[in-house]
């Protein structure tokens, strides 16, 4: 049977703090940790080998180490639950699913790395979510797992529901903390890191929900039992949001290592893809996409994934069938990314348009021969020259879906009635497209 370390709870009312306990819930928060100090809890994750189930799957002790110890500023936490990449829906149902979860995992973390106040930062359209995070905040105040003394250890917590506003770009971590601030959700620069200069200039440890969720079960049962439930490289289990071609798409926990057509083909998980597999987006919508012959050759980890050049992400898989058209999926890509540019570095601000713009004209039926490759040669300009990564977000999918289904995007330039009429594409011509 698989062992489940985040998701074991579904189902079971667990959002209300009682059931939550009866089913093991708040364990570790008790002398066996306050007994810990900062470093012997910091050395526990990092042996455990859990990465950050946000996207960038950065080492979680290695993070938390970059924290100064004794800082004279207060130490934050902020939950990164803004969740806005397409596909990506698994933080959304954890925190419905098991809030209390999240807020054990917040005091692991805030004992780990002294910190008095934490945020949870939820995107602002989980109105569910932040109903469910602010009851169960409620419940854990009463029974003395927050605020001031918790279960008498002379350690203090509060914990503070922030709404997003549904900006993308406030996932990422510096553009979330200004955001957080009150000023315009915008990435930073960065050196420096939030680690050491973060939210109001002070040390701040950014997590993903599920990164943080993940911690109970390693307290309780160890962090190599954790590290065993995987890889050897990629430690412990994994929740992927399932979604497109499949039987039955859904958010499902599996051990790191599983094969992706297991995911998609097993009774207990997907059940199976509908139709002909054509390929799969492994990781969210800015991870390479898969052919089905990849898709057959990946396993769901760290190291499979980036031996097919391509990466675990978010966990967000989509799988589509041959009736699906990769040049109306890209465009689909291209929209969103262009829409969702914060617009402060002019790479990605002019060139998602221009790309977005482009592909436009491609599905209209009015390509031009050099539409494709202008495309790749833009996607090529605005990755590694911006501020942050959705640039790059989106140079992914332009070169993979064009690399990968060549023949399906040279047929839609061929489409043009007027197609070879003209060498030069129109989204050169000055004005063409304002
Ligand atoms: C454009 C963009 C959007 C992001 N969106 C999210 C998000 O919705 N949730 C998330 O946890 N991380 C997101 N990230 C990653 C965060 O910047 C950060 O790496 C993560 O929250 C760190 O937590 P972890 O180490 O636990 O994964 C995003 C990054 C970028 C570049
Ligand atoms: S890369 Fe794009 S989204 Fe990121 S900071 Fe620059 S303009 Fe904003």
């Amino acid at each position: 049977m698989t062992t489940l370390t985040v998701t074991q709870n579904f189902g079971k009312g667990a959002k209300d703090i009682g059931v939550y306990k009866e089913l093991g819930g708040y364990a570790s928060i008790g002398q066996k940790l306050f007994d810990l100090s900062q470093f012997e809890l910091i050395d526990l994750v990092t042996r455990s080998g859990l990465r950050g189930r946000g996207g960038a799957g950065f080492p979680t002790g290695m993070k938390w180490s970059f924290v100064p110890r004794n800082s004279p500023k207060p130490v934050y936490l902020v939950v990164n639950a803004d969740e806005g990449e397409p596909g990506t829906f698994k933080d959304h149902v954890l925190m419905l699913e098991d809030p209390h979860r999240l807020i054990e995992g917040m005091i692991l973390c805030g004992w780990a790395l002294g910190v008095r106040t934490a945020y949870i930062y939820v995107r602002g359209e989980f109105l569910a979510a932040i109903e469910t995070l602010n009851a169960a905040l409620k419940q854990a105040y009463d029974a003395g797992y927050l605020g001031q003394n918790i279960q008498g250890s002379g350690y203090s917590l509060d914990i503070y529901v922030h709404r997003g506003a549904g900006a993308y770009i406030c996932g990422e971590e510096t553009a979330l903390i200004n955001s957080l601030e009150g000023f315009k959700g915008q990435p930073r620069l960065k050196p420096p890191f939030p680690a050491v200069s973060g939210a109001w200039a002070s040390p701040t440890c950014v997590n993903n929900v599920e990164t943080l969720m993940a911690l109970p079960w390693i307290m309780a049962n160890g962090p190599e039992a954790y590290m065993a439930l995987g890889t050897p490289k990629s430690g412990g289990t994994k929740v992927f949001s399932v979604s497109g071609d499949v039987i039955r798409p859904g958010v499902y926990e599996i051990p790191m290592g599983t094969p992706l057509m297991e995911l998609l083909e097993s009774d207990k998980y997907c059940q199976g893809v509908i139709g002909t597999l054509k390929g799969v987006i492994p990781g969210g919508s800015s991870s390479p996409v898969l052919t089905a012959e990849e898709a057959a050759r990946a396993n769901m980890d760290y190291e499979s994934l980036a031996s097919l050049k391509t990466m675990l992400g978010s966990g967000a898989v989509v799988a589509f069938n041959t009736t699906r058209s990769a040049v109306g999926m890209l465009a689909s890509l291209t929209r969103f990314y262009a829409h969702e540019s914060c617009g402060q570095c002019t790479p990605c601000r002019e060139g998602t348009g221009y790309a977005d713009r482009i592909l436009k004209t491609v599905v209209a039926g009015k390509g031009r021969d050099g539409d494709l490759d202008n495309m790749l040669s833009l996607a090529a300009n605005f990755s590694y020259t911006t501020i942050c990564p959705l640039a790059i977000a989106d140079a992914w999918p332009i070169e993979n879906f064009i690399g990968k289904f060549r023949s399906e995007f040279d047929e839609a330039v061929e489409r043009n009635p007027e197609h070879g009429a003209s060498r030069v594409t129109p989204a050169f011509r000055p004005g063409a497209f304002w």
